[in-house]
């Protein structure tokens, strides 16, 4: 059986979909330099599924161990999961970013077109919108104006794909805008498990549940909004996850395309929001502080992800409630390990 390619997926976004697809009976072919995941998600999917992934450790930068991966493999697809994710670290770091997240990919498809592996999944994400001229946002929005460098990397590569398709129209591309993925698989096995100090909410508020951190600090709570807070919309991972399945049934039977999907849930939630679902749901308190705005930040973000349901007969089912409880459960397995 032919496999797919993983890029990144001992990450957080890449782990939960390795799952999702070996669950469906995909084989996989998986690549990660563990900057920001750790080898023993490799042992943990094993666990979940009772499968292996064929690994390669490595980053996706070095075309010679790329070109292996393809020699020794017979791939069919890819998924490109492999990239550094946090919109405020971007805005410090943004020779990095480009490196990591647009560089590599370029590498990528410079291997994939050799070898003529012409089918891709690529992660982008729901900041290529910048600051969104309305909500919910639909696909036909207007991208640009992006606020960090993390979303101006996605904005790039999903540039550079949509130049490719126009070069080649053998070339079937889906690109995913993800809006905030949360929570972890039920096991508690695997999650959102950043090396050093979360960037992102859900894992900072897990560890101020668990006591590892001191509390949450909100950043500005002077946004027009509600409660001056960001709104954000949160989906669980897993439901993120199964679209990749949903997505690689969709580029297996399309004879070329590029496709445009927002995966979200179409609620938007605050930042108080997410402290007292989180606390109601686990039956914790998140001490927080209201701190200054962080840097890159916008106000609102939330999808109309009508499009991938009617397209790709997908839909996120796991409630807010689902995503507290799974986030908190992963984050306290992990502590006691
Ligand atoms: C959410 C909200 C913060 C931390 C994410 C991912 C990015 C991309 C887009 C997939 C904001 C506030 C956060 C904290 C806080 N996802 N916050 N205190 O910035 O929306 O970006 O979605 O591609 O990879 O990072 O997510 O979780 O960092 O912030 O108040 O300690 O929580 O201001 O309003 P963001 P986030």
């Amino acid at each position: 059986m032919k496999k797919i390619f993983i890029t990144g997926c001992c990450g957080y976004i890449g782990s939960h979909t390795c799952v999702e697809l070996l669950d469906a009976g995909y084989e996989i072919v998986g690549l990660d330099n563990f900057s920001n995941s750790k080898p023993s998600v490799l042992e943990r999917i094993k666990k979940i599924t009772g499968k292996e992934i064929k690994f390669y450790e490595g980053d996706m930068l070095d075309k010679n161990l790329l070109e292996k991966i393809f020699n020794e493999n017979e791939i069919n697809m890819v998924m490109d999961f492999a990239a550094f994710k946090s919109v405020g670290d971007s805005v410090s770091k943004p020779i990095e970013y480009y490196i990591d997240n647009v560089s590599s990919v370029l590498t990528l498809l410079s291997v994939m077109k050799e070898h003529n592996i012409k089918s891709l999944i690529f992660s982008s994400s729901a900041t290529v919108y910048g600051t969104p001229e309305f909500v919910p946002i639909t696909e036909e929005s207007k991208t640009g104006g992006t606020t960090n460098p993390y979303g101006t990397s996605k904005l790039f590569v999903e540039q550079i794909l949509k130049d490719l398709y126009k070069s080649d129209n053998d070339w079937k591309i889906c690109i995913f805008r993800y809006f905030n993925p949360i929570g972890a698989h039920q096991s508690g096995l695997i999650g959102e498990e950043p090396n050093g100090k979360p960037a992102n909410l859900m894992p900072y508020i897990s560890m101020v549940a668990t006591k590892e951190l001191e509390y949450l600090s909100v950043f500005g709570d002077d946004y027009d909004t509600k409660d001056g807070t960001g709104i954000r919309d949160y989906i669980h991972v897993v439901d993120l996850a199964r679209a990749h399945i949903k997505g690689a049934e969709k580029l297996n039977k399309e004879k070329s395309g590029l496709f445009i999907y927002n995966l979200g849930t179409g609620e938007g939630y605050s930042v108080l929001d997410m402290i007292h679902a989180f606390e109601n749901a686990n039956h914790v308190s998140v001490p927080y502080k209201i701190e200054a705005r962080r840097p890159g930040d916008i106000a609102e973000c939330f999808a109309d992800s009508s499009k991938a349901e009617k397209e790709l007969n997908w839909k996120a089912t796991l409630t807010l409630e689902d995503m507290c409880k799974d986030a908190y459960n992963f984050t306290k397995n992990r502590k006691e390990k």
